[in-house]
């Protein structure tokens, strides 16, 4: 299930060298931190919000009471169109922005927000990796030299055998990337090549919680499987969490165990991805993935969303989507939904009662229309089955 069929460029040679999935070899060191609490879960954001304000601007609420929670080993995709505040709750996951309201905890501990000290040691096996990699990478440094610092931080104190010695030459070819990388600088590098390059350096520093912003976008589709499949694997292999936000929701579906939805700073959906995809119960889920493209079909283009999105400084009244919901009635332009469980009942493939959260007026029948209309992907330029469609009013 969590994993890419497209093969694996490159690192073939680094698979057998650092153990199935990429795993690299054990170290101790007696002055690593260790976990303050392994049980449970990893990382829990709870309520979380977050306004930016610029002078002589509205503030943006680009986040706004966001929960979601991250179990060792779990892998969970964050999804939603550009905008939707994504990034910005991945950064508060670190500490990274200013939080209006809510708390960040991970291992058991509250992640306080990034001020002028250094940040706390327990804290380094939190990581993230950037959206924009050059904005992750030191331009001044040789890559070999990024990647032993990273080697470095991972095993508490001790520094691996040189800048371009076997350890840093595995971090680098478990990525697909090969030796003679370490000894160049960042700008030498596609964008993509930065993109292995920060996270290799990530994934050296064996962290136990990484969040991962967009990290295959700038990939070509071959590299993005093999990455994909590379945190996939160290996932299931060392038990690190993995909050995975991406665009491609085709990918999300092959690796997350849960699929977290933004829609303009609120979480609209949250589920098992399986059945999130099976019976998805808000609309928006359902025109996401209706705009997924689908391979071996001819002839027929995954459907647009309808409308645009609008400005989160000024989001309209009720629930945010209705402007664009082929599903909206009177409700839902004045009171916004509140979260709920997601409606019940077997899911199709019949896994038994389905679990999550979900914020729609009408989730009840998304799910029940859905099942008239077959599968969660479009038959309709709306982005609904046919049957879901014709209950729009
Ligand atoms: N520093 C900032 N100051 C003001 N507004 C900001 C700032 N950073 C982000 N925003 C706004 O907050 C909202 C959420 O931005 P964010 O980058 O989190 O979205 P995203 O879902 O990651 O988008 P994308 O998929 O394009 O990366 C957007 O409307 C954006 O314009
Ligand atoms: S609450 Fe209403 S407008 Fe919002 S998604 Fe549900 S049906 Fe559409
Ligand atoms: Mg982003």
């Amino acid at each position: 299930m969590r994993t890419l069929a497209t093969p694996a460029v490159g690192a073939t040679s680094a698979a057998a060298r650092v153990g199935p999935g990429g795993a690299s070899p054990a170290r101790v060191d007696p002055a690593r931190v260790e976990p303050a609490r392994v049980d449970g879960a990893l990382l829990e954001l709870d309520k979380i919000a977050v306004t930016y304000r610029s002078r002589g601007r509205p503030p943006v609420q680009a986040v706004i009471g966001a929960t979601l929670s991250l179990a060792p080993g779990e892998i969970v995709g964050l999804v939603g169109e550009s905008g939707c505040g994504k990034s910005t709750l991945g950064r508060a996951a670190l500490g990274l922005v200013a939080l209006s309201g809510g708390t960040v905890r991970y291992e058991g501990r509250d992640v306080p927000a990034l001020g002028w000290r250094a940040r706390p040691d327990w804290l380094r096996s939190l990581q993230l990796v950037f959206q924009d990699p050059y904005a992750s990478l030191n331009p001044r440094r040789r890559v070999g030299r990024q990647i032993a610092d990273a080697i470095a931080l991972g095993t508490g104190c001790r520094r691996p055998d040189g800048d371009s010695g076997a350890e840093v030459v595995a971090a680098l070819e478990r990525v697909g990337l090969t030796s003679h990388v370490a000894t160049r600088f960042p700008h030498e590098f596609s964008g993509g090549q930065c993109q292995r390059i920060a996270i290799a350096r990530v994934l050296a520093s064996e962290p136990r919680c990484i969040v991962a912003d967009e990290p295959i976008s700038s990939l070509d589709v071959s590299a993005q499987a093999q990455v994909a499949n590379l945190l996939a694997g160290v996932a299931a292999e060392s038990g690190l969490g993995l909050l995975f936000v991406s665009h491609d929701l085709s990918v999300v579906r092959k690796i997350a165990d849960r699929t977290v939805v933004m829609y303009l700073g609120r979480v609209v959906e949250e589920g098992p991805t399986a059945q999130l995809w099976s019976a998805p119960a808000h609309p928006y889920t359902r025109s996401l993935i209706a705009a997924v493209p689908e391979p071996g079909v001819t002839g027929l283009l995954p459907a647009e969303i309808a409308g645009d999105v609008p400005d989160p400084a000024r989001p309209p009244p009720g629930c945010r989507f209705h402007p664009r919901c082929p599903l909206a009635v009177e409700r839902c332009r004045v009171d916004e939904p509140p979260e709920t469980a997601r409606p019940g009942g077997a899911a199709p493939s019949g896994e038994p009662a389905r679990s999550g959260r979900v914020r729609c007026w009408r989730s009840e029948e998304v799910v029940e229309l859905g099942k008239v209309g077959g599968a969660s992907r479009a038959s309709s330029p709306d982005g609904l089955p046919d049957g879901l469609a014709g209950a729009t009013q």
